[in-house]
Parts: structure tokens; sequence; C-alpha cells
């Protein structure tokens, strides 16, 4: 174990009681956990960055900005959703910042940098919203954990929901870039197996909002719905151009509840009666939900959104898994084994873990009305990603 300056100073300063103990213990319990949060600060997520950041640090400071002991330390870094630059931002961190946990981040694409150096490192990774499918699926490992999402989860359950509202053909839109692929499969998966037909998959490059030719093309194909992935500033865009091209009355507009997450008072009128599928609502009854709403509107001055539960229980994971190792940072096993079996009381309900480390968790219908998400149903309960190609080891 190397012990650098400011470690030696803090356990030299923590005295007589730290000289009581063994002085690895010591050392490694008094040093501060160090987190490196990777998040876009910049462009079309720069708000689900800080937000998911802010969720992070409104657990930690619940706690006493304390994990299993130790004080808390963040090194911020603005990844602008920027998959080429990902893996030497999360390098540093790990290699020259000595982060102990990297907690990121919101794009998949630079998600699947950071799993790459996780990998490579063994260094703990919390992702609190990307849902990139082989973070928890071919490329699972002990050390990644995911309090989000995985991009099938909640556009599979919408599939069944738009058959059965009799829509038969549809034309999906999004960005071309693992996320919006992904959803668009998800949903797929979900409505043709009800009976239903995708006739046109629309992509534009991420993050473009240029979207007019491709709203004249929806037009002029007529399905009985659309079904998109859209979200942050591209999803504001994509929803006020939709109704100014007059679609919003003649083809409705579902979505993965990212659409109107956090972009509702920017949309206006423009998102009334939009139907998404998601893990969380605003006004969800669930126990932690008020109590959690009222602290991060007090602590930020804002009303959080999804992206902001996914910090908080990003906050909540490290803190069971630290306090069951008390703080001792080289006992992976054991932080692991205790992430694992975490049950989480999070703002969206209570929350497990499935054995590749993603949410198991129930997702729901809602509909914008009066500038709310409204909850109308549950899409699924208890749903758990498949996991594709997961195998655990190590
Ligand atoms: C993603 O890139 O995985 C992503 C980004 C924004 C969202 C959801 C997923 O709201």
């Amino acid at each position: 174990m190397t012990l650098n300056r400011r470690a030696f100073l803090t356990s030299t300063a923590a005295g007589v009681a730290a000289a009581a103990i063994p002085t690895r213990f010591a050392i490694g319990n008094t040093a501060k956990i160090k987190i490196g949060v990777m998040m876009p600060f910049t462009g079309t997520f720069a708000s689900l960055g800080e937000m998911g950041a802010n969720g992070l640090k409104l657990a930690l400071a619940m706690q006493g900005n304390r994990l299993g002991g130790r004080e808390v330390e963040f090194v911020i870094l603005d990844d602008e959703s920027e998959p080429s630059r990902a893996p030497a931002n999360a390098t540093r961190l790990v290699k020259s910042d000595g982060v102990d946990v990297l907690f990121g981040t919101v794009h998949s694409g630079v998600a699947m940098g950071m799993v790459k150096v996780a990998r490579e490192t063994g260094a703990l990774l919390v992702i609190p919203n990307a849902g990139v499918g082989a973070a928890t699926g071919a490329l699972c490992a002990p050390n990644i954990f995911r309090t989000s999402f995985t991009n099938w989860q909640p556009a599979f359950p919408m599939g069944k929901i738009a058959y059965e509202r009799g829509y038969r053909k549809i034309v999906s839109m999004t960005w071309k870039y693992g996320a919006g692929e992904e959803a668009i499969a998800g949903f797929k998966e979900g409505f043709e197996a009800a009976g239903g037909a995708v006739i046109k998959e629309i992509t534009v490059p991420f993050p473009n909002v240029e979207f007019q030719a491709n709203l004249a093309e929806i037009a002029a194909l007529k399905p009985d719905a659309v079904f998109t992935f859209f979200a942050g500033g591209g999803a504001v865009k994509f929803v006020k151009d939709y109704a100014a091209a007059g679609l919003k009355q003649s083809i409705p507009l579902l979505g993965s509840g990212f659409l109107t997450e956090g972009t509702l008072a920017a949309q206006g009128d423009a998102a009334e009666g939009i139907l998404t599928t998601l893990h969380y609502a605003d006004g969800l009854d669930a126990s932690a939900n008020q109590s959690f709403r009222a602290a991060f509107a007090q602590a930020y001055g804002k009303e959080a959104d999804i992206y902001a539960v996914q910090g908080f229980d990003a906050g909540l994971l490290l803190s069971q898994g630290f306090s069951a190792v008390k703080g001792d940072t080289t006992n992976r096993p054991a932080l692991y084994a205790a992430m694992e079996r975490a049950v989480i009381d999070s703002p969206r309900g209570l929350m497990t873990f499935s054995p590749s480390h993603n949410p198991v968790q129930d997702i729901y219908l809602r509909k914008v009305r009066n500038g709310q998400n409204e909850v109308i149903g549950i899409a699924a309960r208890n749903l758990s990603d498949p996991a594709r190609g997961c195998k655990m080891t190590g």
C-alpha cells in the first residue's frame, strides 16, 4: 500500500486514537475515500450530469460525508458525453488521482470506456445512469454495479402497451448510438412479440437536433404511433418540433421515460399527453420519495428527477457496502458481497440487484398531464434485465 502525503498527514493528525490500532488499518481507515465523479457537465446531457452528481452528494451529505467511517472527497471531471476521451479520462482518475470509486456516467458510449478501465484496473465502478446492456451483460464484472437501468428495461414493456392500445405499425426515431439503438431494440422486442411491426427505424447522429426532414418522413409514413428515445436538451427540442410539425394530434408519441424527465417545464404544452415508461415518477407513492424530494429541493433549489434519484441511490449503495467493511477498501470480496445483497430504500421504491449487478425494479406507465408525469399504471413488476452474455467471474 502506498501512503501519499495527505493520507500521512491525516493519519498523523488523527493522533492517539489512530496510534492505538494496527498501522495498516489506521492508515486505511483515516485516509479519505476518493470518488471520481465522471459526468457530463456540458452539452445536451449537462443537466443530467449535474442532477446525478447532486443526488450522490445529497446521499453522502446525509451520512455526514462519510463512507464506512471515512471522510469522502470528490474529484470532478466533465466527460462532455464524448466516448473517444472516456478511457483516458477514467484512467486518469484511477491512476493519477488515485480514486477508490469511479462514479459515472450518463452516456452509454462513455460508460463503455469506463467499463473497460474498471475491468483493466479492478477499480470499483458505479454507473448512475448509462443503460448500455454490456455493462451488466457481456462485460459484467464483480467490481461493476449500476443503480439505474439497462436501455432495454424501460423500453421493452412499452411494446406490449402500445399493442394493447391498438397500434400495429410504428416508426421509431432516436440518436444513432448505443442507448438509442438498444432502447429501440427493447421496444421492438416487446411490440413484435405482441404482434406489432416497427415499419421504419429512423436515426440521427448524436447529439444532433435537426429533426425537420425526419418529421416530414414520419408524416408521409402515417404510422399508428411513434416510439422514441431522446433525453436532455435533445428531448426538449424533439418534443417541441414534433408538436410544431403538427404531428402531435394525429400520431401519438411514445417513449422511454427520459423523453419527459427533467424536461417538462421547457417542453410546455407540446409534452401534454405523451405516454412513457420508466422506473420512476415524481409523484410516486414510495415511502422514501417525499422526504428525498423535499431534501433535494432544499439542497439544490430544484425539483429532483430520475437522474437525481439514480445518483442518490448510488450513494446509498456505496454507503451500505463501505459500512459492511468499515471503510476498508482493501476488503474487496466483502465490499462487493455487501453491495450485491444491498436493499436500497430508493425514492423509486425498494430496490435490489440482479446477479449481474443491475436493479430489479418496477416500470411505471406515465402520461404527461398538466406538466407532470402522472403514473397511470404499472407496465412491469420486478423487471430484471435478461443480462445476456453475463458470466460473473472472480
Ligand atoms: C445513455 O446514453 O445510456 C442514456 C443517456 C440519457 C438517458 C438515458 C440513457 O436519459
